[in-house]
């Protein structure tokens, strides 16, 4: 009769533990998407990506002296702009990219760089880099988007 006893308590000491890690698991995971909200990404509709004031008609802006930013849109299959025309940049800057995708998951990578992120649909990813010296820097997407996902690639051309 006591071992039955200390079976069920054994039992329940184990249920609780369980629920206890899973409450652990998913609060956790909750706790990590409001940080995520919470920090300087930002996010818009996949949909409105388009008709959004700075993915629309994503380009090269200058914002200081020496201070670039860039917004690009990765789509199936290329970089706005990088691909059909290549994003320029003098040399001696710092580049802010903003890169944000309207379809599918991609990467944004410049070869050569630390610059290297996943483009979440809607969600967009921002990094900074400095260009010292005048050169081409080739942009790829490591993330399978699509049966031309090894042909989407782009260009980016530091000037002197
Ligand atoms: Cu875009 Cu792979």
């Amino acid at each position: 009769m006591n071992i039955h006893t200390y079976e069920k308590l054994w039992l329940v000491a184990a249920m609780v533990l369980i629920v206890a890690f899973i409450g652990t698991i998913t609060y956790g995971s909750v706790g990590l998407g409001i940080a995520m909200v919470g920090d300087d990404s930002d996010s818009i509709d996949p949909n409105d990506v388009l008709d959004d004031e700075e993915f629309g008609d994503p380009g090269v802006q200058q914002v200081g002296e020496d201070e670039y930013e860039v917004y690009v849109r990765a789509q199936t299959f290329a970089f706005i702009p990088g691909t059909t025309e290549p994003i320029e940049i003098p040399e001696d800057s710092e580049v802010t990219f903003h890169v944000t995708s309207p379809d599918v998951i991609h990467s944004f990578s410049v070869v050569g760089t630390n610059v290297n992120t996943m483009v979440i649909p809607g969600e967009v990813a921002s990094m900074t880099v400095e260009f010292d010296e005048p050169g081409e820097y080739g942009l790829v997407c490591n993330e399978y988007c699509g049966s031309q996902h090894h042909e989407m690639e782009g260009l980016l051309v530091v000037t002197p």
